[in-house]
């Protein structure tokens, strides 16, 4: 269509570069709209309406168009023929990618996201992040950049001192049978392996809110406890047994439940892990001029003159000699040029964490770690309760990734249950349709809309199988997937599309929309563009399936629309999957 009209700007003498056309925001009226004319009027001192009017009569002979008309001062109206429309639906059929193109040029780009940490609960924040961060990835590969999704476990701060604490004090055997361990690198004995291996991960829930609140409290414990992170930091053999024992069975459930919710990080790397780069980097910041003193700590200061409002300095060093957050995370960008060579670092964490990324960001460009602008926030917003404060579980807890799971899990089959299917599923395929649909509600209501913006997390809403849910799409796919079996046994096979129904052209229009969608999702990792994008072609085939007989229609006729059917489909999967969602085969 652009090309139609642009040559039409052409033959009026007008620059051809003004044929970009958007979709109109009057369907009813037309399928595109350019306001080229106004534009192209402006330089030339000339009358946008008589420009409209011109390239409205020449674009008329055009095949590609059925109508053209100039409407208010210089817009225009266009039809597409559906000529146009059945090129296109076939070509489409034919493209994997259903017209989503690769980037030009390939980018090496690690997504840093989810950051669970080692026995804190999982926090909605961190859900998010899993959730959006996924996507941003995914997005990433499809458009052919090289990719790497770093979990960033936090695993090295005060609560690692805090939880040495709490368990040897509970556990007196634990301190006889460590005691003769030596340096860091040492390995435990048979009987000191069995010892700490009772350790569990219940053990870690319960007692580091106790912990966590005694240190408050107690100033003598927050003391022990800031000892004993120190020296596990420092490589204190004991310490790091205990310290490996928890990273472990805390990353086996994560993997586990990340697993299920359909999250797989390439690299569960932690903070831990620079450990060892961080004497080096201090020593090259050192020689570089940017540590300077400041009360006893060793800071970066960051600000600009520009600055509206101040940021304060990335704290490098702590008056009590420990690396902090923002130290192992400018240590972490170190390693990562190191073995991945990144273009860009896209760090998709919390929208209040913005600061602490600026002042990293900025210390690692003065530092000369990174490129300036190859590292970027992709902040949001909070998922809240009907209270509108950061959700929680129904006992006020912190939210467990398990128990959010469980509960779209339970809904899952009681959707299920009311729409039937529980006797006509065997029991394992239930449970997996329940966990996609599950799946399917968390991540799309997440995803939907604009990350930046909370929302409410509403189970019933978001499970519902009607409006705008990850449940409804699943089920379009499904009403797909079934037809598209009921044809191949019946014999019927698709073929070439020719455009015709209203319905028709409506859908291809909607089909046609998708690679822009990718496109600009891709540019401002935005996945609800993808959402969107789903949304709507999943409702233009709803009234298509309502308004076209297939199965019944003469064979020319039922070849199109199958052809129709199964690019609807291979097109929302592959938008399912930008999301992280995948369908079922029956719900
Ligand atoms: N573990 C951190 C938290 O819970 C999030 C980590 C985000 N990534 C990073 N490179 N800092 O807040």
């Amino acid at each position: 269509m652009g090309e139609a009209v642009a040559a039409a700007f052409a033959l009026e003498g007008l620059p051809d570069d003004l044929g970009r056309v958007t979709p109109s925001n009057r369907p009813d009226l037309a399928d595109f709209q350019s306001n080229a004319a106004l534009a192209a009027a402006k330089p030339l001192k000339r009358d946008p309406t008589e420009i409209a009017a011109a390239v409205a009569r020449s674009l008329h002979r055009h095949p590609a168009v059925d109508s053209a008309e100039a409407a208010g001062p210089g817009f225009l109206n266009l039809r597409v023929s559906n000529a146009l429309l059945s090129a296109r639906a076939n070509a489409l059929a034919d493209d994997p990618r259903a017209g989503a193109e690769p980037v030009a040029a390939p980018a090496r780009v690690l997504v840093d996201y989810g950051g669970p940490n080692v026995a804190k609960e999982m926090i909605v924040s961190h859900l998010r992040a899993s959730i959006i961060g996924e996507s941003i990835k995914r997005l990433h590969r499809f458009a052919g950049d090289r990719t790497l999704g770093d979990a960033h476990l936090g695993d090295w701060g005060f609560q690692m001192g805090l939880l040495i604490v709490a368990v040897l004090d509970e556990r007196i055997e634990l301190v006889d049978a460590l005691a003769m361990t030596g340096d860091a690198d040492s390995k435990p004995t048979a009987a000191q392996q069995a010892a700490i291996e009772l350790v569990s991960l219940e053990d870690l829930d319960r007692l580091y809110p106790i912990a966590a609140a005694r240190a408050k409290a107690d100033p003598l414990y927050r003391e022990r406890a800031r000892r004993a992170t120190a020296e596990l930091q420092a490589g204190r053999g004991d310490y790091q047994l205990l310290w490996r024992q928890f990273v472990r069975i805390t990353k086996q459930t994560l993997e586990r439940d990340f697993h299920a919710l359909g999250v797989d990080f390439d690299l569960w790397k932690g903070e831990s892990d620079v450990e060892p780069l961080i004497e080096p980097m201090i020593a090259d910041l050192e020689a570089k001029g940017l540590l300077v003193e400041d009360q006893g700590a060793r800071i970066i200061r960051v600000a600009r003159p520009e600055d509206r409002r101040e940021l304060p300095p990335l704290l490098i060093v702590s008056s009590e000699g420990a690396a902090m957050y923002g130290t192992t995370d400018l240590a972490t960008i170190v390693d990562r040029r190191r073995y991945f060579d990144p273009q860009r670092i896209l760090y998709v964490v919390d929208q209040r964490q913005a600061d602490h990324f600026e002042t990293v960001f900025r210390a690692a460009y003065l530092a000369a770690y990174a490129r300036e602008g190859s590292l970027e926030h992709i902040g949001f917003g909070t998922m809240n309760g009907p209270d509108g404060k950061p959700f929680r579980t129904r006992e006020g807890g912190v939210l467990k990734l398990r128990d959010l799971i469980d509960m779209a899990l339970t809904k899952a089959r009681e959707r299920l249950e009311e729409a039937g299917l529980g006797k006509e599923l065997s029991p394992e395929l239930l449970d997996d349709t329940a966990l996609k649909v599950a799946v399917a509600t968390l991540k799309f209501a997440d995803l939907a809309s604009y990350r930046g913006t909370s929302y409410v997390f509403d189970l019933d809403r978001f499970s519902s199988f009607e409006g705008k849910t990850g449940p409804y799409l699943l089920y379009q796919a499904v009403r797909v997937k079934s037809l598209l079996r009921k044809a191949t046994a019946e014999g019927l096979e698709a073929g070439e599309v020719t455009v015709a129904a209203p319905a028709e052209r409506d859908l291809v229009l909607v089909l046609d929309a998708f690679g822009q969608g990718v496109n600009e999702a891709y540019a401002r990792s935005a996945p609800n563009v993808i959402a969107d994008h789903a949304w709507r072609l999943a409702q233009s085939f709803s009234k298509f399936y309502q308004a076209c007989p297939i199965l019944t229609a003469n064979p020319a006729i039922a070849a199109s629309r199958l052809a129709l059917a199964s690019l609807t489909l291979k097109q929302l999967e592959l938008a399912l999957d930008l999301l992280g969602i995948s369908a079922p085969e029956r719900m």
